[in-house]
């Protein structure tokens, strides 16, 4: 197993990301678990080669492995739990393969007669139907589109955020250059291959606060709405695809169903990764409550207001999104790209369909633990 670290073109500030090579997960020792365990933390984002013929089974094997002491099921729960309350996030359906039930099958297009046993599926992928402001269809199918929605793959109710994704390409499109436009008034712009994943490591982005606003988000936590992608399933994306519009479409809290307030998730706004990297993570469309706390000695400061929330996080988030920090490597048939999802944000794009047929298969397992801080913060809250 040989771990190289991406070099970045010299327009990029990328600091992350490693191509693996001589690793087949079909077959992986406890030394090469414990030394992807490492590179993963340590790159955030790996792209392992060459799996081409990976079982699903052992796929699935793959991020149990990983995380023990966890549940052995999806970090989103089963399909069934996930389509009644996965609102925003449930709105297209994503098949699981039969022989491995927590692998999801996620992409774009006709998935063929019979894909490990799902027979017939057409994907309608993430797309930007999500956003109030898409690309006109004309415009999109010259190649013009936008990043769908950043974001971690976590819960944010009940279960703790998956330590890992694993995601195999199966099948990429083929050709041709997409556009990805921030379409916010910046004119920023890149060019990127269509079907790849678009990161952004959110210890940089930590980095890129000044020493006062690190200070204000050591010590603050964020408390996330019960069911909180049910809470937004009404909202519309921003078009550069980090945050929602602010609209007042969140479902009024009486609205949503009985909920349990030991299932609510309160974590601190930077987690600190094995390595003792800070990272700033905060899923900013679902939180509902901020706790801010500007010095180790300050009073809290609650607050309730949904749009002073987003602005916050925004004026902090905004600066990583820049082409020079976004990381879209492209990715061949048979990659598995895993990421540290305690410390990247993601996004995918979507692109017009004769560029051809995505298939992906993902796995990700609820973690056993829960993120820590550089600061404790209180074990419950209000409610
Ligand atoms: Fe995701």
């Amino acid at each position: 197993m040989v771990v190289t670290p991406i070099k970045h073109g010299a327009d990029k500030k990328c600091t992350m990301g490693a191509t693996i090579t001589g690793l087949d997960l079909n077959d992986v020792s406890n030394e090469d678990l414990a030394a992807l365990r490492e590179a993963t933390h340590r790159y955030q984002l790996v792209m392992i080669k060459g799996q081409h013929d990976l079982d699903p089974v052992k796929h699935w094997e793959l991020v149990t492995r990983l995380d023990p002491e966890a549940p052995n099921v999806h970090g989103h729960g089963t399909v069934q739990q996930f389509k009644k309350v996965g609102g925003l996030l449930s709105q297209r359906d994503v098949p699981c393969i039969p022989s491995a039930p927590n692998i999801r099958l996620i992409g774009k297009g006709y998935q063929g007669d019979d894909h490990y046993g799902i027979k017939g599926f057409t994907a309608h992928g993430p797309s930007n139907d999500y956003h109030r402001y898409p690309p006109s269809a004309e415009s999109f199918a010259a190649g013009n589109t936008q990043f769908q929605r950043w974001h971690i793959d976590a819960p944010l109710y009940e279960r703790e955020p998956p330590h890992f994704t694993a995601l195999r390409a199966v099948k990429c499109p083929d050709q041709g250059d997409i556009q990805v436009n921030w379409d916010d008034g910046s004119g920023l712009s890149m060019t990127v291959k269509p079907g790849q994943t678009a990161f952004f490591s959110t210890i940089q982005l930590y980095d890129l606060l000044s020493d006062e606003e690190k200070m204000l988000a050591d010590n603050s936590w964020v408390e996330y709405a019960p069911f909180p992608y049910m809470w937004i399933e009404k909202c519309k994306g921003r078009p550069n695809g980090l945050g929602l519009e602010n609209e007042g479409l969140e479902h009024k809290i009486e609205e949503m169903p009985e909920w349990d307030p030991a299932k609510i998730k309160t974590y601190p706004m930077v987690w600190v990764n094995p390595l003792g990297k800070k990272a700033l993570q905060v899923h900013g469309i679902a939180v509902r409550k901020m706790f801010l706390k500007p010095t180790p000695t300050s009073e809290v400061e609650v607050v309730e207001d949904i749009t002073r929330i987003r602005q916050l996080l925004l004026s902090w988030q905004d600066r990583i999104l820049r082409p020079e920090y976004i990381m879209m490597t492209p990715v061949e048939n048979g990659d598995v790209q895993m990421w540290d999802n305690w410390s990247v944000f993601h996004s995918a794009v979507d692109y017009p369909e004769k560029y051809g047929t995505r298939t992906m298969h993902q796995a990700n397992l609820g973690a056993s633990d829960s993120p820590v801080g550089p600061v404790p913060i209180p074990v419950s809250v209000t409610s």
